[in-house]
């Protein structure tokens, strides 16, 4: 399974890179604005920056939302660094995009994935990786999880390789729900990530340890 971090900061990047266990970064026209990133030039710049700092796949979204806006920002957006994964909305002109950009070798993210037929659809045109939005359905009471099931069973059921990215991820346990139905990255915050490592007993049996080995020396 794979682990990307959903950020575009640069704090949060270095240091799940320092974990030594992240596979990737996904950024959005959202979180780019969070950090204060605007403006084209800009925002190239970043995710010239990400690439620097981590070693695997940086999905960078296009803005347009016509086939050859699309297909014109994802070229210059794969252009900048060969970890570049051009994310694309899932939209009628998005699966075009994607058919084009997978047909010429270049690794794409269908974004915005709320139902098992945009999956499906995904998987036909070729995508590297489709995300699922568990998060954003859980948030309208909708089971995220259960959408991550139905695509990890149409996907086997034809062999399709394209990989599921659980996106949205919001805390632990979607982390954990998201391995066990199989999906093949997650991406989330550092947060949720990090939230992997704690249990109590650890905390408890460690103090001990040390205790312990204090009483000896
Ligand atoms: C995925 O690539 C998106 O950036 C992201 O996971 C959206 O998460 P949110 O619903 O928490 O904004």
């Amino acid at each position: 399974m794979k682990f990307f971090i959903d950020t575009a900061n640069l704090e949060q990047i270095k240091e799940a890179q320092a974990l030594g266990i992240l596979d990737g970064v996904t950024t959005n026209p959202s979180l780019m604005a969070k950090e204060g990133i605007t403006g084209v030039h800009n925002i190239i710049k970043h995710y010239k920056t990400i690439c620097d700092l981590v070693i695997g796949d940086v999905s960078a979204e296009v803005i347009a939302t016509d086939f050859e806006g699309m297909v014109k920002q994802g070229e210059e957006l794969a252009a900048l660094n060969p970890q570049i994964v051009v994310k694309l909305p899932m939209l009628k002109e998005g699966i075009k995009a994607c058919k084009y950009f997978s047909d010429k070798g270049i690794k794409t993210n269908m974004t915005l994935v709320f139902s098992a037929g945009q999956a499906l659809l995904a998987a036909k045109a070729g995508a590297t990786y489709v995300s699922p939005f568990i998060g954003r359905l859980d948030d309208i009471s909708t089971d995220g999880l259960h959408l991550i099931a139905e695509i990890r069973q149409i996907y086997d059921n034809y062999n399709f390789q394209t990989e599921i990215l659980a996106a949205s991820v919001r805390h632990t346990m979607h982390i954990i729900d998201c391995a066990k139905l199989g999906a093949d990255v997650i991406t989330g915050p550092l947060k949720a990530i990090e939230g992997l490592l704690s249990h109590p007993l650890t905390d408890i049996g460690l103090a001990k340890f040390l205790a312990d080995f204090k009483k000896g020396n």
